[in-house]
């Protein structure tokens, strides 16, 4: 019998279960890669059903308890008297998420003596001391390929209305204005434009693929090349040095782990190497910008934004209105 200590983020705030606009999902059935998907025989959910929040229990409850185990699901994750540090002293398994971080710090890590498996439901386990885990023989494990897809979709959302100024032209005919002048004043079409992806792995060549098609100049750095077939059917230009590749672009995305490599990689003197009036998109995690600065830095001219989901920076939990939500 083991004991599953699982943090996930609170229900919708219009109540659990959810009105869900639509009535499924496609089936996925191989990853990009050719990879066949899981094919788990214990399902009893529909699939496109909110899971990921407290009342959803990743749809786990039933599936554990029928082999003999103990789950015990909180969204209450910070601080010395939270659920997760309370409950953790006897977990053997710990279940978060990225975006609803409980972490894992060498003191809790030290406090949780049955800990065995922390499982990040996701992509990215920088929530966890990973030297501590290693030293406490505590195995790290990731969800290969979850959200990868959906995060790339995000990138190409973001990439387009940033160019478009697609949210400040909705909230002038929300205001009930429609001075033409005023929306289109900084709406640019991306065809044309050099697009550049920092890493070029699961999501990093997800949003290569899906730009492709927009007649765009792809380029992309990463610590291993892409092969060489991808590279010419994509067009893509590679880059062994970052440095290099920034002055180039219009649109840089990043899409690394964060680790201390990239940490602070987008520092101010990093961001005064590009272009004015560049845009960029952030999904891998708070850290490689470090908003503040970067927004500082060229405010007038960069647009910066990161992923909804990957809007955090190590050791401090998402705040209402803080600058990590920023979108525009
Ligand atoms: N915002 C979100 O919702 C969200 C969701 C999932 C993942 N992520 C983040 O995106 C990251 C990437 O996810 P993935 O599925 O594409 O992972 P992946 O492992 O498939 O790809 C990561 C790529 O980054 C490259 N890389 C690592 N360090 C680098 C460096 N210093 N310079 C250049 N390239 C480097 C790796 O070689 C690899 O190709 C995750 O680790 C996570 O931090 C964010």
């Amino acid at each position: 019998m083991a004991k599953i200590l699982c943090v996930l983020y609170d229900d919708p705030t219009t109540g659990f279960p959810p009105v869900y606009s639509r009535d499924g999902v496609p089936v996925i059935a191989s990853y990009p890669n050719g990879q066949q998907a899981p094919t788990p025989h214990a399902v009893d959910f529909t699939p496109g059903e909110l899971l990921g929040s407290v009342s959803g229990e990743l749809g786990l409850r039933r599936f554990l308890e029928d082999s003999g185990h103990v789950l015990v699901v909180t969204s209450d994750k910070d601080g010395p008297d939270s659920t997760f540090e309370r409950e953790l002293v006897d977990a053997d398994v710990v279940i978060s998420q990225p975006f609803w971080p409980a972490y894992l710090t060498a003191e809790r890590l030290a406090k949780a003596t049955h800990l065995k498996l922390a499982i990040t439901a996701g992509i990215g386990s920088d929530h966890v001391d990973l030297d501590a885990a290693i030293e406490r023989n505590v195995t790290v494990a990731e969800v290969t390929y979850s959200n990868s897809i959906s995060v790339s979709e995000h990138v190409v959302m973001m990439i387009l209305s940033l160019l478009r100024d697609y949210l400040p032209a909705h909230d002038i005919v929300r205001r009930g204005g429609w001075n033409i002048a005023d929306a289109v004043q900084r709406s640019y079409d991306l065809e044309g434009m050099h697009v550049g992806t920092v890493g070029a792995g699961r999501i990093g060549t997800a949003v290569l693929r899906r730009l492709a098609p927009f007649d765009v100049h792809l380029h992309y750095v990463d610590k291993y090349r892409l092969p060489e077939q991808v590279e010419r059917e994509l067009g893509l230009t590679f880059h062994a040095d970052l440095r290099e590749m920034l002055p180039l672009l219009d649109v840089v995305t990043i899409n690394t782990p964060l680790h201390g490599e990239t940490e602070r990689l987008f520092d101010d003197a990093m961001i005064a190497t590009m272009k004015r009036g560049a845009y960029l998109i952030n999904t891998a995690r708070g850290s490689p910008t470090g908003t503040p600065s970067c927004v500082r830095s060229r405010a007038a001219s960069l647009r910066a934004t990161r992923a909804t989901s990957g809007t955090r920076s190590p050791r401090r939990p998402i705040t209402r209105g803080g600058p990590c939500r920023t979108t525009g």
